[in-house]
């Protein structure tokens, strides 16, 4: 009997601690002005963490990192293509061992915010829906469509069957459960909004609680009642102003800002992104003091792993590999002297108590330039062809992601004759008889090419790599592979000649793995001589590199074109010569002692064969030939003689502004002319601009181009005139300074427009930098006198 009472109590004793530490059920609301958990005031200091994004053997390190930062959560997405790779195949293992991570909170005594979309945007594959909805061409994404909605039940189930059960009220980590997100930058459907929050309730019961993040500008477009409310919003934007309509609408609710933006993320193509660490720390400080919750968006932003990165729309704006994010804690986890401002700050309101202790951090390691030896090119080992009388999406081939070859003849076509291809997503590569004739390149609308003369039979080869799917606005719903047509044009004296091609061979190459090492035959990469464009061939480069000791690296493509690598099987990730990003991280946690193996897919061949393991990575190295800027040298824009169809100023402070004119103008293009600043200085800026129609609807921007701008400030940073309609408010078109006023952009709608007012958003801080007073508007079916 003493026995069994012993053991008793041992097993008390073994249990005791844990249920200390966390009640079998609490609670967390919205309390009258602040957040309630088990009923005690709380400020919610979350750290964004994306788990995927990080290798698995590193999650446990990164969340100490985050507590000793002074957050008390861990604020995640749940990204849902990742978890179903393929209709009702579910996966929740490794890398997307969702419990795993919330339970590792829980351990780490940080509570969760989950995110589980069904979209989460986050600069990820379709923004995380995953892309076998396509495949139902119809498709209506983010809407009340029946299939949508049934798949998105299923996820949210299998959700819930894997964290249902860690919710605060069942004694776990998670505190709030977000319902869609940034619904208002998408559109107005509060039935569609109020579907999903049915499924989270029926899928997590009626204790969680639900809150929707959004615009200042937007969010009682979609705001429903019975949900919390909270802002996104970025460093340095103004934050009594985010939270002003907040406070009329609802008083007494408690004030969060889910997404404070740390930094950005970077763009093949364009300029590495950075944000002031001041600005992050006041914000962060002055939040506190008020007694605002936040999410750091992001803490730790991680790697865009494989084909997981997205793009960014209007435009096509695909997104690079590094999810760094400047975030205060790198990409490898490394903590930078942004971390180390804001612990000091947040030491500041952790109740006196001390922080806990930074974990010891991964150290990085050199490897050695070493050189991929073997190459099974391209086109010498292309898979069985599928073939088809009309052109069909990569999606209709069941196919998710990768390249599709698409192979027909030509007829005889004399010099000068026009390939149009509408549209290739995302980037084209154009061979006649093997010869290569071009490339289109979708982020730049790119569709025509100039053929050879060409006879009877030629062979078309048109051979297309698809990017991430875009992540943002209505572009979403993104086919891949050529998803119009294309035709020939020959031009023949008055008139011209046009024939749409047919009866296609269309070879699919499906981005696994396992596709590229049964690619076909390896061969020495010596027995090839690189080409008159300085390359070897596109295809397939294979490779070992030995490592002595195991750590974290940067390894160095900078000679290399276009593609995909792997290591040891996983895959790292999209290079591309024009950088700005040109090495990848590889973490030491999947390299081994001794040998290791690497792949790299480069659909433009490489340069030289070389790679080299680097102490640091080189995010910043940007190799375009392309100006960022949209005014050659030496061009001028003469307004002269025209009359403006609307001649205005606009006041001071931040939000949105309207002006209409006197009465509706027809054009195409528009020339906005900025006269002076409020503030009396040289610069002008606009974080967003629409255009009203004559019926008060906003025009859509997708068609919109930059034909001019007097001065745009690219040195280092991306405030080029498009910046105005990238639907981002935070990022904005800026004038260099010293440049004098008057500052004038012209903007190509695409298509005649009947004009009737124009909106207005300055930047969000509280100086408002490059307000604009007194400006006058021009609208012309024709393009103005640029000289
Ligand atoms: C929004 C989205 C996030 C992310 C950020 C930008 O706030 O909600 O998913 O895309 O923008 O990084």
């Amino acid at each position: 009997m003493k026995k069994i009472l012993a053991s008793l109590m041992l097993c008390m004793a073994a249990l005791t601690p844990a249920m200390a530490a966390e009640p079998a059920t609490g609670s967390f609301e919205a309390g009258k002005g602040t957040f309630l958990l088990n009923g005690e005031p709380y400020v919610v200091k979350a750290a964004e963490l994306h788990y995927p994004r990080i290798p698995e053997p590193y999650w446990d390190q990164r969340i100490k990192q985050c507590k000793a930062l002074g957050m008390n959560t861990v604020c995640l997405y749940v990204f849902w293509n990742s978890h179903e790779p393929r209709e009702g195949q579910f996966d929740f293992t490794g890398q997307n061992d969702l419990r795993k991570f919330v339970k590792l909170c829980q351990e780490n005594d940080m509570k969760v915010i989950l995110r589980p979309g069904p979209y989460v945007c986050a600069e990820w594959e379709m923004g995380g829906l995953p892309w076998w909805l396509l495949k139902k061409k119809d498709i209506r994404l983010r809407e009340n469509d029946p299939y949508f909605l049934e798949r998105v039940d299923k996820f949210q189930k299998a959700v819930a069957g894997q964290v249902g059960d860690l919710t605060v009220a069942n004694g776990g980590p998670i505190i709030m459960v977000q319902v869609e997100n940034e619904y208002g930058s998408y559109g107005i459907d509060k039935e569609y909004v109020g579907n999903i929050r049915d499924m989270l309730r029926r899928n997590f019961g009626d204790k969680v609680t639900l809150f929707q993040c959004d615009w200042s500008s937007n969010f009682l477009n979609n705001g429903l009642d019975d949900l919390f409310w909270t802002m996104n919003f970025g460093t340095g934007a103004n934050i009594d102003q985010q939270f002003a309509k907040l406070k009329q609408v609802r008083p007494d609710s408690p004030l969060m800002c889910s997404e404070f933006w740390s930094g950005w993320f970077d763009k093949w193509g364009a300029n590495h992104e950075t944000r002031p660490a001041a600005d992050m720390i006041a914000g962060i400080d002055e939040m506190l003091s008020k007694g605002i919750s936040f999410s750091l968006y992001m803490t730790h932003g991680g790697t865009n792993w494989g084909h997981w990165a997205g793009a960014n729309s209007p435009g096509f704006a695909p997104d690079v590999t590094s999810y760094d994010y400047d975030a205060p804690i790198s990409e490898s986890g490394q903590l930078t002297p942004k971390y180390h401002a804001l612990r000091k700050t947040l030491a500041k309101y952790y109740d006196g108590k001390k922080l806990p202790a930074i974990p010891a951090s991964i150290k990085a390691v050199t490897v050695p330039e070493f050189t991929l030896t073997e190459v099974a090119p391209l086109f010498a080992n292309l898979p069985e062809p599928k073939e088809d009388a009309e052109l069909k999406t990569m999606e209709e081939y069941d196919q998710g992601f990768g390249s599709i070859l698409y192979r027909t003849t030509l007829p005889a076509l004399a010099a000068g004759s026009t390939l149009t291809v509408s549209d290739a997503h995302d980037f084209a590569q154009v061979f006649v008889d093997d010869k290569y004739i071009g490339k289109l390149d979708r982020r730049l609308g790119e569709k025509e090419l100039t053929l050879p003369a060409v006879k009877e039979g030629a062979r078309l080869d048109i051979f297309v790599e698809a990017m991430g799917r875009i992540n943002f606005g209505r572009a979403i719903k993104d086919f891949k592979g050529i998803v119009g047509e294309v035709t020939v044009t020959e031009p023949r004296g008055k008139h011209n000649f046009t024939c749409k091609l047919k009866d296609w061979k269309v070879y699919n190459i499906e981005d696994t793995y396992d596709t590229y090492t049964a690619i076909g035959e390896f061969m020495p990469t010596g027995a090839f001589t690189p080409g008159a464009d300085g390359r070897l061939p596109r295809g397939v480069y294979r490779g070992t590199f030995k490592v002595n000791k195991v750590g974290d690296t940067f390894l160095d493509f900078s000679t290399w074109g276009k593609g995909l690598v792997y290591v040891n099987g996983h895959p790292m990730g999209r290079i591309w010569e024009i950088g700005p990003q040109q090495t990848l991280y590889m973490p030491g946690c999947w390299l081994k002692k001794g040998e290791n193996e690497i792949l790299v897919f480069d659909i433009l061949g490489p340069r030289d064969t070389k790679v080299a393991g680097l102490r640091e990575p080189l995010l910043d190295n940007l190799l375009v030939t392309k100006p960022l800027t949209h005014r050659l040298e030496g061009q001028t824009l003469d307004l002269g003689g025209l009359k403006p169809a609307l001649t205005g100023s606009f006041k001071g402070g931040n939000g949105w502004q309207e002006a209409s004119l006197p009465k509706p103008v027809r054009g195409r293009y528009i020339a906005l002319e900025a006269v002076d600043a409020v503030d009396g200085g040289d610069n002008a800026a606009i974080a967003e601009f629409y255009v009203v129609n004559d019926k008060g609807q906003r025009l859509v921007r997708e068609p919109w181009t930059v034909v001019y701008a007097d001065s745009e400030d690219v040195d280092g940073v991306n405030r080029s005139a498009d910046k105005m309609f990238d639907l981002q408010e935070s990022t904005y078109w800026s004038t260099v300074k010293g440049t004098p006023f008057p500052h004038v952009v012209v903007i190509d709608l695409g298509s005649v427009q009947n004009v009737g007012a124009i909106q207005y958003l300055p930047r969000m801080e509280a100086e408002v930098p490059g307000a604009i007073r007194n400006y006058r508007l021009y609208v012309s079916e024709k393009t103005f006198n640029i000289k």
